[in-house]
């Protein structure tokens, strides 16, 4: 992109929506808190002065800075070009070749990381495994010899749907080492979701396991794959199925094999794909603004080496650290900062199956004292809900070891970030707020731990590469404190290299509000120092408990219903988990609503999505406020949601048409 384009990009959308400049409450928050002079004097950028230095050449000379960066991978045979950039397509570290797992696994082979511990695993009954780099090298080596006598090959989908088991990092391991293409879906996701995803990516094979273990109970992961491959719709030839918790499944003769008997067929030996930087490493499906989630896809050496580069500089981890990231495997969080980030480091990567209040509150905390955790990151939602358990849970027990803090997945609110800062961190750790997107592959706003002085609520400053700006609806920098969209104006290594099979709409929806820029989605403002403050989504997508959620799926859940007609859904600020899920329903001619109803609608929704979606509230309504043109109006049902246009009982049919006649003005 030529610089002159950068400058003045051309608005596409010209009627866009405008953003609410100035119009938000500015937070006035001016707590700074520096990184002591001992953590910044052991850190590996120890300065703002170095910071600044490093973000500059990296912007300036890309090729120069990301060419040197990349020499700590390992390569199977060099590159020859650093970026090739065509929006929005771009290619990172051209003519190269290398394998994800030779790099997480067969380089700490030698020396003392040989024996280290790569995995340290505790299931959420108790049980604990450590797998050293060797151990986790020969796990790997085998399941991708299991794949490949299940007839995979390189380029080919693989499904992953497991628990927060070891497993899980083996077989994505295993994918990364044969050159497939893995796709992780979140336990929490329902059999329709799972055929959604099977059917959009063409999967010939799941990887699953009987069950998993959430908050004492069993969730039936085999049973959904079952339901999911009912209807004979996918291309599925094999699933393989990991034995975690002992109960009966159903097994299909021909189709399903146990993980533990194939196991017996292989042996330890298996070379790593020679593989090009751009080869397809995952898809991992997110939320967007449609009905349909979007298949993220992510590529190989850019992926790898931002993954590495942050544990390096924004978790600054060392050999002695243990590192714990409390992200599901199933989010792109677990992908790049459980697994390939600090494996790829040659560090310490602790996995815990359950939940954080299992059996009792303190769970977490215990872990924490038990390993002797160093580094720990965790989501804003999470810590809201240990502030409400109360500090007494955490007095138990010696959380001494802890040095760096981190989160990630929403804006976390001053207060929380404090109680994170006193509570947790001993007032002695610096908290990176890391500010990212599954697109974005790994951290883009993100304090510098040994060096970037901190306020309660702002991820700071962008990292290495990134060059983020808000803007109006024109494209032009809004001024300080003026709140706008945020955008990314050139390609960063690990961006997703587009949605699996829908180039239109990668090209719709992250490059065309602003001619050959990123439109991450998000509002934000920028305060004196040059701080980003995220304000949130700002398209129709939900932010709940951390986890995006498109209105629009709700949407699409709820009319699947027989007894529905219209349905609109909104997020209302929530406490706990940031947003909530409240649904506007109209339900077909001569149906009666009630409480029943709404709860029937609410089990409907996360039958259909899965858990992570249940509703919060159904609220019927005769019809929906709509503009002449006939859109939702939504503004007013997120103050209506939010309690701030009338309060009404949530199961009686509300007459919303007066209120729309009254909002009406100025919304078409
Ligand atoms: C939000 C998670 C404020 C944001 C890695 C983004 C955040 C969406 C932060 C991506 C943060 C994530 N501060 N907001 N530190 N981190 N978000 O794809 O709205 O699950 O667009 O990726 O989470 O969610 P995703």
């Amino acid at each position: 992109m030529s610089k002159k384009k950068a400058a003045k990009p051309a608005p596409k959308k010209a009627a866009a929506k405008k953003v609410a400049a100035k119009s938000q409450t500015m937070m006035t928050e001016n707590r700074v808190f520096k990184p002591s002079a001992e953590f910044s004097k052991k850190a590996r950028i120890g300065s703002m002065a170095e910071y600044r230095r490093m973000h500059e050449e990296s912007l300036k000379h890309p090729e120069k800075f990301f060419g040197r960066e990349a020499k700590e991978l390992t390569w199977q045979k060099p590159f020859t070009k650093v970026l090739e950039w065509k929006c929005p397509n771009a290619k990172w570290f051209l003519g190269g070749k290398l394998n994800v797992s030779e790099n997480c696994l067969d380089r700490h082979l030698v020396g003392v990381n040989k024996t280290k511990a790569a995995l340290i695993w505790e299931g959420e009954p108790g049980e604990k495994r450590v797998l050293t780099y060797q151990q986790l090298h020969r796990e790997v080596c085998r399941f991708a010899n299991v794949l490949k006598r299940n007839k995979v090959k390189k380029g080919d989908r693989v499904m992953i749907y497991l628990p927060m088991i070891p497993e899980a990092a083996i077989a994505m391991l295993a994918c990364t080492r044969i050159g497939a293409v893995h796709s992780v879906v979140f336990g929490g996701f329902s059999a329709e979701s799972i055929k959604d995803r099977v059917l959009d990516c063409g999967a010939k094979i799941i990887i699953t396991s009987d069950g998993g273990y959430r908050r004492g109970a069993v969730v039936p992961l085999k049973k959904n794959v079952d339901d999911a491959l009912k209807s004979g719709e996918t291309a599925v030839e094999t699933v393989i199925v990991y034995r975690r918790t002992g109960q009966d499944v159903h097994i299909e003769e021909g189709r399903d094999v146990w993980w533990h008997r194939e196991l017996e067929y292989v042996d330890a030996h298996c070379a790593a794909a020679v593989l090009d930087s751009e080869s397809p490493l995952f898809i991992l499906y997110t939320s967007g603004s449609t009905g349909k989630p979007k298949g993220i896809l992510h590529s190989t050496a850019g992926y790898l080496l931002h993954a590495q580069m942050t544990c390096k500089y924004v978790f600054d981890l060392r050999d002695d650290d243990v590192y714990w990231c409390t992200a599901d495997v199933g989010w792109v969080t677990g992908h790049t900062y459980m697994i390939y980030g600090p494996l790829s480091l040659g560090a310490t990567s602790l996995m815990y199956e359950g939940a954080p209040n299992w059996p009792e509150n303190d769970r977490f905390w215990r872990i924490i004292e038990e390993y002797a955790v160093t580094v720990f990151y965790t989501a804003p939602t999470a810590i809201r809900a240990f502030m409400k358990w109360g500090d007494e849970w955490l007095k138990k027990h010696d959380l001494s070891s802890l040095r760096l803090l981190g989160t990630v997945g929403e804006p976390i609110n001053p207060e929380a970030w404090m109680w994170y800062h006193t509570q947790v961190g001993g007032g002695k750790c610096p908290i990176v707020d890391t500010w990212w997107q599954t697109e974005t592959g790994g951290h883009m706003i993100t304090p510098i731990p040994g060096a970037t002085p901190t306020k309660p609520g702002t991820a700071t400053l962008p990292f290495f590469g990134v060059d983020a700006a808000i803007v109006d609806d024109l494209g032009q920098e809004v001024g300080k404190d003026e709140q706008g969209k945020l955008v990314i104006r050139k390609p960063w290594p690990p961006m997703l290299r587009g949605i699996w099979g829908d180039k239109k709409r990668y090209q719709e929806t992250y490059w065309s509000e602003f001619d050959g820029w990123y439109f991450a989605g998000d509002g934000a403002r920028k305060d004196k120092d040059g701080y980003f403050w995220i304000i949130g989504r700002i398209d129709d997508v939900l932010n709940v408990a951390g986890h995006r959620l498109g209105t629009a799926e709700v949407e699409s859940a709820l009319v699947s219903h027989p007894s529905v007609a219209e349905a609109a859904v909104v997020g209302r600020p929530d406490e706990m988990k940031g947003q909530g899920v409240v649904c506007f329903v109209t339900v077909k001619e001569g149906i009666a609503t009630s409480r029943d109803l709404a709860d029937e609608l609410k089990k409907h929704v996360r039958k259909v999505i899965g858990p992570v979606a249940t509703p919060d509230e159904v609220r019927f309504a005769a019809a929906l406020p709509k503009t002449r043109s006939g859109k939702i109006m939504r503004r007013l049902l997120k103050q209506i949601a939010a309690g701030e246009v009338i309060k009404g009982d949530t199961t009686t049919l509300e007459d919303l048409s007066v209120i729309a006649q009254l909002a009406a003005s100025g919304e078409d």
